[in-house]
This record gives C-alpha cells, sequence and structure tokens, in this order.
C-alpha cells in the first residue's frame, strides 16, 4: 500500500459551520455526453474542467481540502476504450495542471492502489507528488483505482506485516493506517447526478460525513452548486450519535426531564 506524502498543515475553514473536508464523488460524466449526442470521453473531458471552479469555489469559500473519486476499482470493468481514455486524461491531466497547482500552493495526493496504473502514469503521479509535497494552501487527493474495502483490508495487512499486534487493533491505529492519515474524516460527501449511493468511497472515513446528493451532472457542478451544497451543510445538525441538547431528551431510567424556559407554557398547572 504505497501512502501519499503526509498531508500540509492547511488552514481551517473561518466557520465552524463550513466543512473541513469534502469529498466528491463526481458521476454523470456519461449521461452528459449522451444529452450532447457525444462519446462518453467528451463526457469525461468536460468533467476535468468542472474540476478547477470547484476547487476555486471551495477554497475562496475557506474549504481547503477535497478529495475526488476520479476512477474505482470497479471502473477497471468498463469497456478497455473507456479505461485507457481515462488513464490518459489522467495523465494529460496532471501534466498540464500540475505547474499551477503548485504555484497556487496546491498539494496533491493520490489515494489508491497505484501498481495497477501504467509505469507513466505512477511516475507522473510521484513526480505530482513531489513537486507539491510541501505546499500547503489547500490539499487535493484524487482517489485512482480506489475502493474503500480494499484500503482497509490493504491497511490491515501492513499493519500485521509491520508487527502491529491485531488483537490490540483500535480505530486511532487503523485510522493511521489509511491513506486519509492525518487528515480530518470528510464533513461532507457530495454526490452528482442523482444516485443515492456510496459506491465504496471513503467507507471508514464517511462513518459520520452528511450526504449531499444533487441531480446536476459533473460536468454542469460549478460555482454556484459549490455554495449550493455548503449552504445546505451549514443547516445540517451533526450529532455523531449524541444529542445535541441532553436536557430536551427523555431519559428512560431516570426522571422526567425539567421543562425548557420555552416549554413552560405547556406545562400543566398545579394546584
Ligand atoms: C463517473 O461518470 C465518472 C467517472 C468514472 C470518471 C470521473 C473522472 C473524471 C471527472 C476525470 C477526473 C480527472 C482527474 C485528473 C482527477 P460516469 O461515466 O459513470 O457517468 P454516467 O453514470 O452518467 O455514465
Amino acid at each position: 500500500m504505497q501512502h501519499p506524502p503526509a498531508p500540509a498543515a492547511v488552514p481551517l475553514p473561518a466557520r465552524a459551520d463550513l466543512p473541513r473536508h469534502i469529498g466528491i464523488i463526481m458521476d454523470g460524466n456519461g449521461r452528459w455526453a449522451r444529452q450532447r449526442h457525444l462519446p462518453r470521453v467528451a463526457g469525461h473531458r468536460a468533467g476535468v474542467r468542472a474540476i478547477r471552479p470547484v476547487m476555486e469555489a471551495c477554497h475562496q469559500a475557506g474549504v481547503h481540502i477535497l478529495t475526488l473519486y476520479a476512477f474505482s476499482t470497479e471502473n477497471w470493468q468498463r469497456p478497455r476504450t473507456e479505461v485507457s481514455a481515462l488513464m490518459r486524461l489522467f495523465g494529460e491531466t496532471i501534466d498540464r495542471e500540475v505547474g499551477e497547482l503548485h504555484e497556487n500552493g496546491v498539494q496533491i495526493r493520490v489515494f489508491g492502489d497505484r501498481a495497477r496504473l501504467s509505469a507513466s502514469l505512477q511516475e507522473k503521479v510521484a513526480q505530482a507528488e513531489a513537486l507539491t509535497a510541501h505546499d500547503t494552501s489547500a490539499i487535493l487527493n484524487v482517489a485512482i483505482n480506489y475502493g474503500g474495502r480494499g484500503e482497509i483490508v490493504a491497511a490491515i495487512r501492513e499493519l500485521a506485516r509491520s508487527g502491529t499486534d491485531l488483537s490490540k487493533l483500535d480505530e486511532g491505529v487503523l485510522s493511521s493506517a489509511l491513506y486519509t492519515a492525518g487528515l480530518p474524516d470528510p464533513d461532507l460527501i457530495v454526490r452528482t447526478a442523482g444516485e443515492f449511493r456510496i459506491s465504496n468511497f471513503l467507507l471508514w472515513q464517511a462513518a459520520y460525513a452528511e450526504l449531499y446528493v444533487t441531480d446536476t451532472l459533473w460536468p454542469d457542478f460549478g460555482e454556484s452548486a459549490v455554495h449550493e451544497a455548503l449552504d445546505d451543510y451549514s443547516c445540517r445538525e451533526r450529532k455523531f450519535g449524541a444529542v445535541p441538547d441532553p436536557g430536551a431528551q427523555d431519559d428512560t431510567f431516570g426522571p422526567p426531564p425539567a421543562p425548557r424556559a420555552h416549554d413552560v407554557h405547556h406545562a400543566t398547572p398545579r394546584g
């Protein structure tokens, strides 16, 4: 399991109601192309063009950690021509964008099993990571040949190989062996093109992520769509399995809760 360079200490969002880390399942490139009677690869090219404005909108809003799901371990099952077009596109995109990303202080990190990528793509990934390893304005993680289940299994195997006593394995140790080691978990996972699925993306890390699904196809997902997603997120009440206001909850094994100030007028008058 090859890990990306250590994550940079990027600024936190200025407001607590913004996510620190957003994961995006970029879906709908094929449908975007079909609507225009174009080949699927034209949809993927449009998908690549959509990335920069989304990154910029996140950065402007104060969100500096993005993880994009570019190619899953299941995507190898697509037609060979589409897979090779996507692989070519990844390489071309790195070549074209890495210089400017570096100038803008964006640290590029790749999640996934690189061994199955071509030697030349592996080389481009390694160079992009090395060039941007010390950039600290924002982090762009790109998941290529990534699957959440595979990541967890690979991390446990690696821990076993390095002599960790797996009978004492805990959540912190496992988290530190994942590609996301050192990063906050995604607070928000966005999926475009309307499917309500997580599709093997950041399974462990998404335990408490807020999910946001939009019908907008990925190539059409721009700055205003980012703001809509962030506004929606800001209105969510994140409970992490707890109770936001313990005084408001009935306690099955304890006395009934005291009325809260705004409940008093509902209380039955005594006497
Ligand atoms: C899903 O749309 C999209 C993908 C499997 C590929 C996403 C990849 C990109 C946008 C390119 C990213 C490039 C870099 C360098 C990060 P789909 O083809 O499943 O669409 P459909 O469901 O409408 O057919």
